[in-house]
């Protein structure tokens, strides 16, 4: 039988592709500089200018680095204007569904799901790290019992390293790990014993037994005077919500965690830097402000009076839990947790929550109003997350306190991210002076 024979087609080399560009003209002295356009996977393209000052003796401007790319990233991605929200290329709403917290970590830091092997491992490691130093309750006892958790977790967070200090060479990527699943499996009982201290009821040890949110769920609720049995529904609505804020590419908390590591510093610093930026009400402290707004609003029928005054300019107010540097469309997270309110409300047998219908009322007012379509403001993700945490039994100081527990996985990842990128530098950023140029000293006596 004739052999059957491939025909070898030679393939014509492939031109490689033509580098895009942007050209700039300065147009005081008509000097052209020309910087590549990088292309990601998806998203927008960016201009790589970093030889912009050297070429034109320019810094470029852009408070609150709303058309800055500080990096490169490979861990979430969000279509602001379609609602998207991906981790490593997962839509947020099939890990909420199908996955859990653990999982969606192993995820976010290794930027694949594992396998059952690499899940066993993982899980073990993250319970086998849940104690702290026992010396570390006396740092809690430091404080003031009304201090906010979020400021015992900005002192708690930044002492670890002060414990932790036996695999400190981060450019070992054993140290690295070490460290990540230190932060992840401690974060839990250091958010457990601020809640624990405020009441002035004794720390509850973590336990092996149990999985990460209920062995959360049960450091917070239990006492040592009686079983508590940890509510599996609420157990899964909070694990959840922790999937739901996991992550979040460069936002403000993030991008100080990989400043702050940009200099060499050690993660537990880094990531206490980054609690310290979440705790604003602008970041992460809005889901504390969102319940205060509520309760101040109060009545249906003061809806339309706080409406105007989020939008006069002359009054300071905004809207709490609504809008978003980023989406501008519904945020994908606050679908999720609206849906999760009603499941957590009926486990605890509220069967009417006159927050949740207020807060549903005036995001109806807000989301026909001509002020917000404009300038498309939406729910995000802190508008409903205070109702299931104050359903849950937490009180609305802890609120944040729970957003930095599962953040610290977006912030380990990220500074991990930041540490194995060979284009990483210090965060340096430049300025524009508008100060006082030049002036000689003046002695007092002189002084006016
Ligand atoms: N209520 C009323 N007006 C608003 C609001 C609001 N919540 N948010 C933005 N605006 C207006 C703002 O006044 C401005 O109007 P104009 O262009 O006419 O001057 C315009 O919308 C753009 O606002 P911006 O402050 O330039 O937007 P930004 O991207 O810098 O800020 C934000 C984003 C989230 C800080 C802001 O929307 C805000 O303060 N929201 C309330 C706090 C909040 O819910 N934060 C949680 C954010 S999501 C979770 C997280 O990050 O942790």
């Amino acid at each position: 039988m004739a052999k059957k024979t491939t025909a070898t087609k030679a393939t014509p080399a492939k031109a490689p592709a033509r580098q895009e560009t942007m050209t700039l003209i300065d147009n005081r002295n008509g000097k052209q500089v020309t910087y590549p356009i990088l292309k990601g996977t998806v998203g927008p393209e960016v201009v790589d200018i970093r030889k912009f000052y050297a070429d034109t003796g320019l810094f470029t401007y852009d408070p609150g680095y709303g058309s800055t790319g500080s990096c490169t990233s490979t861990i979430t991605y969000i279509d602001g204007e379609a609602g998207v929200l991906e981790y490593r290329g997962y839509p947020i709403e099939q890990l909420a569904e199908k996955s859990h917290f653990l999982e969606v970590a192993y995820l976010i830091i290794n930027g694949d799901l594992p396998n059952a092997r690499q899940q066993a491992e993982f899980e073990d490691s993250i319970t086998h790290h849940t104690m702290l130093h026992e010396q570390m309750q006396f740092f809690f006892r430091g404080f003031r019992r009304d201090s906010h958790p979020m400021a015992v977790m900005c002192g708690v967070v930044g002492a670890l390293s002060a414990f932790y200090h036996d695999h400190m060479d981060f450019s070992k990527p054993e140290d690295q790990m070490i460290a990540a699943h230190r932060l992840i499996s401690k974060m839990p009982t250091i958010a457990a014993y601020a809640y624990k201290y405020s009441q002035g009821q004794p720390f509850i040890y973590p336990r092996n037994t149990m999985n990460y949110t209920e062995n959360f769920l049960h450091m917070v609720f239990a006492t040592p005077c009686e079983d508590y049995k940890v509510s599996p529904v609420l157990a899964k609505a909070l694990d959840r919500l922790f999937i739901l804020h996991a992550d979040h590419e460069q936002n403000a908390s993030t991008s100080t965690v990989r400043i702050a590591g940009s200099s060499g510093a050690n993660p537990f610093a880094c990531i206490s830097a980054g609690v310290a930026s979440l705790w604003g009400p602008a970041h992460g402290g809005a889901n504390e402000a969102v319940i205060a707004m509520l309760t101040e609003i109060g009545d249906k029928k003061r809806i339309p009076e706080y409406v105007k005054k989020a939008k006069d300019k002359n009054d300071p107010f905004r809207l709490m839990g609504f809008g978003h540097r980023v989406y501008k469309n519904y945020d994908p997270r606050a679908k999720l947790i609206r849906q999760t309110c009603y499941e957590v409300l009926e486990e605890v047998g509220i069967k009417k929550e006159p927050l949740l219908e207020l807060a549903m009322a005036l995001e109806k007012v807000a989301i026909e109003d001509d002020y917000f379509i404009e300038h498309k403001l939406y729910p995000n993700v802190d508008f409903y997350s205070g109702i299931i945490y104050r359903a849950m039994g937490f009180p609305p100081p802890m609120f944040t306190a729970l957003f930095a527990i599962a953040r610290t996985v977006g912030w380990i990842a990220q500074w991990e991210e930041m540490l194995t990128d060979p284009e990483t530098r210090i965060g340096r950023p430049r300025q524009r002076f508008a100060g006082p140029t030049t002036r000689n000293y003046v002695a007092m006596k002189k002084r006016k």
